[in-house]
C-alpha cells in the first residue's frame, strides 16, 4: 500500500480516488463513510457569492477549485459511471428589505471592485427570473457561475469510483502507526495493520481524536454545527439557489429543496433544536412564500470542520509521512478538487503546488515547520 487515508467523507474520498487515478495504491478508513459533515451539507459551489470582505487570497483560491469542477466531475462519472448531481443553473442573492437591499449593494459593489462576474438585478428582473419568489423582493444579484452539487449523490459516485479504481474500504477505526519518528501505516481496529509511508489526515472535524498522531500534528479543527432542512414536493418551485437573509435555498434535481444553514459553535452537539427549524423554514418562507406547502422530510445537524483562520489545513505535517487535508469550514464541496489535486500529486511522488502554501498546516505551528 502506498497511502491510507483515514477520513472518508468528500475530502478523504477525493483524495483516494484522485490518488488511485494517478497510480498510487490506497486505502481510505472509516467507520461509516460519507455519514459525516459530507452528509449534511448543502453543496454549494459558490466562491463569488461567499466572498468575505479582506479574504481576496482565499476567493482565488476558492475560484481555482470551482473552476476544476466541470472537468473533475466528467471524469469522476466516467469513472464511477453514474450522476453525481453537478448543477450550473446558478446562484441569485436577494434582498427582502431596505436594509438587506443596502447590504447587497456593498455586496455587489466589492464583488465588482475585484473584478467577480456579478449583475445587479431590479426587483422586477428578479422575480421574472425565479417567479416564485416573494412579490416584495427588492433586488438581487446573480452568481451565474456559483454551481451546486448534491453531496449524497457525489459521496455515493466517489465511493463508485474508489471501489472501480481498487481503493480499499475498510469501515472501522484506525490509528496512526510511527516508528522510528516516520509514519509506517495504519492499525486497523479490528487488529489489522495497513503498511504505508504516507497517512493522510482527513477526518473533518475529528481529525484532532485519530489516536496515534503526535501532539505537536494534531491539528486545531472544531465543530462548527449547520442545521438544515430537506423537503419535498413542488418540483420547479425554484430553478437556482437563493440566498437572502441569513438563509440559502438550493433546489435538487429530484425535486427536493435544502435549506439551510445556522453556523453554532456548540462543540459536538447535533441537536436539531425547535428555534432553528423554526428560523430556518421563517426566513425561507419570506423568500419563496409556497415554501410552506411542501413536506418537510428531514431535519438534521452536521457538524463543520472549522479552522481557527477557516481556511483548509492542507499540506505536510511535521511528522514525516503524514499529510493533512482537513479544515475545510463551508467548503469542503467546493474545495474537494484543488485539496484531491494537490494530495494525490504529493502522493504521487510531487511537490505541494506553490498556490496552496496559505493552506500549509505550517502556519499554526509555534516554530515554523518545514513543507516537504
Ligand atoms: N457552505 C454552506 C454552509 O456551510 O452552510
Amino acid at each position: 500500500m502506498d497511502a491510507v487515508v483515514i477520513g472518508g467523507g468528500v475530502i478523504g474520498l477525493a483524495v483516494a480516488w484522485r490518488a488511485a487515478r494517478a497510480g498510487v495504491s490506497v486505502a481510505v478508513v472509516d467507520p461509516e463513510p460519507g455519514s459525516g459533515a459530507s452528509h449534511f451539507a448543502a453543496g454549494m459551489i459558490a466562491p463569488v457569492g461567499e466572498a468575505e470582505f479582506g479574504e481576496e487570497a482565499v476567493v482565488a483560491l476558492n475560484r481555482d477549485s470551482a473552476s476544476r469542477y466541470p472537468s473533475f466531475i466528467a471524469e469522476l462519472e466516467l469513472d464511477a459511471g453514474r450522476s453525481a448531481g453537478y448543477r450550473q443553473t446558478g446562484t441569485l442573492h436577494v434582498a427582502t428589505d431596505d436594509d438587506e437591499q443596502m447590504a447587497l449593494e456593498r455586496q455587489f459593489r466589492y464583488r465588482q471592485e475585484l473584478g467577480l462576474p456579478v449583475e445587479r438585478l431590479t426587483s422586477r428582473q428578479t422575480r421574472d427570473l425565479e417567479p416564485g419568489l416573494a412579490p416584495s423582493i427588492r433586488g438581487g444579484m446573480l452568481v451565474e457561475s456559483d454551481h451546486q452539487v448534491d453531496p449524497r449523490a457525489m459521496v455515493a459516485t466517489l465511493l463508485q469510483a474508489c471501489s472501480r479504481l481498487g481503493v480499499q474500504i475498510h469501515r472501522c477505526q484506525g490509528s496512526l502507526r510511527i516508528e522510528g519518528g516516520r509514519v509506517t501505516g495504519v492499525d486497523l481496529d479490528g487488529g489489522e495493520t495497513l503498511e504505508a509511508s504516507r497517512v493522510v489526515l482527513a477526518a473533518g472535524c475529528w481529525s484532532g481524536a485519530v489516536k496515534g498522531v503526535p501532539d505537536e500534528d494534531i491539528p486545531p479543527v472544531r465543530p462548527v454545527k449547520g442545521q438544515i432542512l430537506r423537503l419535498q414536493g413542488a418540483p420547479g418551485m425554484i430553478s437556482r439557489t437563493l440566498r437572502g437573509g441569513s438563509v440559502y435555498i438550493l433546489p435538487r434535481d429530484d425535486g427536493r429543496v435544502v435549506i439551510g444553514g445556522t453556523v453554532e459553535e456548540r462543540g459536538f452537539d447535533t441537536s436539531v433544536t425547535a428555534g432553528a427549524v423554526y428560523e430556518l423554514l421563517r426566513e425561507a418562507r419570506a423568500l419563496v412564500p409556497d415554501v410552506a406547502e411542501l413536506e418537510l422530510v428531514e431535519a438534521s445537524a452536521g457538524l463543520r470542520p472549522g479552522s481557527p483562520d477557516n481556511m483548509p489545513m492542507v499540506g505536510s505535517a511535521i511528522t514525516p509521512g503524514l499529510v493533512m487535508a482537513t479544515g475545510h469550514y463551508r467548503n469542503g464541496y467546493l474545495l474537494a478538487p484543488a485539496t484531491a489535486d494537490a494530495v494525490a500529486g504529493v502522493l504521487a511522488g510531487g511537490q505541494w503546488p506553490e498556490a496552496t502554501q496559505p493552506w500549509s498546516p505550517s502556519r499554526f505551528r509555534r516554530t515554523a515547520g518545514v513543507r516537504t
